[in-house]
């Protein structure tokens, strides 16, 4: 009984606290654009509401100056309507990565979200927010990450040296070094794994952030166990490189420009350099290239074959798809064509082919590392 009064009293303070206005942003910017901007935000606490639930939303409306980011709405909506309003927060300087969650859908920083900007690009002045995907919400906005540190630990995250080690400290080579810029400016926020489409429907993918760490030490000159990193990152039954769908997602929501799935694409150059070949993906790759490569366009006939492999189990899960095109009429044509301008194409696999030759991984096994250990120059 006493819950549910508490209960009745939170939503009457809710339904106040939407209709209150207060002012967010610096106070000194008098001459800045102000609007008043609703907040529709989702609210969820594991404690008490059960999973499937439908989602539950308050709304609260601010006036906003312009440059006043989201973080500082959400604080002010915290302090002045509702106390009970739960998100992660910390350096507010899009550097600790604690701030993720989904604007209008897509997974930002709150703290380096303009909202003016938002409601310019949606042309609405009603904002969304909604905890990260792909992760269980836990309270409001904040979700569990424990697949996220659990797909980062799957990759062994540290430097893995089985050589000699030099009697001071390792040097590495300028361009070495360079290779591990963009992942190592990745601050853990979670927005690709949020956003992944792959994790939408196979939870086991290892996901975009995680994959990118395996990348940095693939990369690492220190790291001894390169084969061994591709080898797991290549096997289907661990849900690497090859459950990546490229679509973009968290290349485009990275908020520190790692580029998840160019890191993803490396690690699949690498591995197929080394001969690493044998698996659906791999061979789908190839095959798919192939194609191209001969006639300009994909050859539909062999690429499902090929993808497949010799593999008499995967032959007989393709025969259905196979006669339900061949009597619905969809069978495509089994001479392979070339189209107009195939050549061209061709000229420029070559270039590339030639290009991918001088960026080849050297991976000797295991890596000594004497030729740059410092005492011996
Ligand atoms: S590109 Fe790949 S890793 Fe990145 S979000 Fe899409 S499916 Fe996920
Ligand atoms: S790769 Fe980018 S989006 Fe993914 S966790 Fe790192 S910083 Fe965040
Ligand atoms: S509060 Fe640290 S990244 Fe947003």
């Amino acid at each position: 009984m006493k819950e549910k009064k508490l209960q009745e009293h939170i939503k009457e303070k809710h339904k106040s606290a939407a209709n209150l206005k207060h002012t967010a942003g610096k106070h000194d910017a008098k001459d800045a654009k102000t609007k008043i901007i609703k907040f529709k935000i989702q609210r969820f606490d594991a404690a008490k509401d059960k999973k499937d639930d439908a989602p539950r939303y308050d709304t609260f409306e601010l006036e906003v100056k312009d440059g006043t980011t989201l973080l500082d709405c959400l604080d002010l909506i915290k302090w002045k309507h509702d106390g009970s309003l739960t998100y992660r927060r910390n350096c507010k300087n899009s550097i600790c990565g604690s701030c993720s969650m989904k604007v209008n859908k897509r997974t930002k920083l709150a703290c380096e979200t303009q909202v003016h900007k938002i409601t310019e690009t949606f042309c609405s002045d009603e904002i969304l927010i909604e905890p990260m995907g792909n992760m269980a919400p836990v309270k409001d906005l904040v979700v569990d990450m424990g697949n996220f540190w659990a797909a980062l630990h799957a990759i062994k995250p540290w430097i893995v040296h089985d050589g000699n080690f030099p009697e001071k400290e390792f040097t590495m080579k300028k361009e070495d070094a360079k290779k591990l810029d963009a992942v190592a400016s990745c601050i853990m926020c979670g927005a690709c794994y949020s956003d992944c489409n792959t994790l939408d429907v196979e939870k086991r993918f290892l996901g975009p952030a995680a994959l990118a760490h395996a990348l940095r030490y693939v990369d690492d000159p220190r790291d001894t166990r390169k084969k061994e990193r591709l080898r797991a990152l290549n096997k289907p039954g661990n849900h690497g490189v090859w459950d990546c769908t490229h679509c973009f997602a968290c290349i485009q929501v990275c908020p520190m420009k790692v580029a998840p799935m160019e890191q993803i694409l490396k690690i699949r150059k690498y591995a197929q350099q080394s001969g690493m070949i044998f698996n659906p993906g791999a061979r789908h790759h190839k095959a798919f290239s192939d194609g191209v490569k001969h006639a300009g366009w994909i050859n539909e006939v062999t690429l499902p074959v090929k993808s497949v492999g010799l593999n008499i189990i995967g032959f007989f899960q393709l025969a259905p798809v196979g006669m339900r095109m061949y009597f619905k009429g969809k069978m495509p044509d089994v001479w392979h064509k070339p189209i107009v301008g195939a050549e061209e194409i061709k000229k420029i696999y070559l270039e590339l082919e030639k290009k991918e030759m001088s960026n080849k991984l050297d991976i000797k096994e295991p890596e000594l590392f004497e030729h740059r250990n410092p005492n011996k120059e």
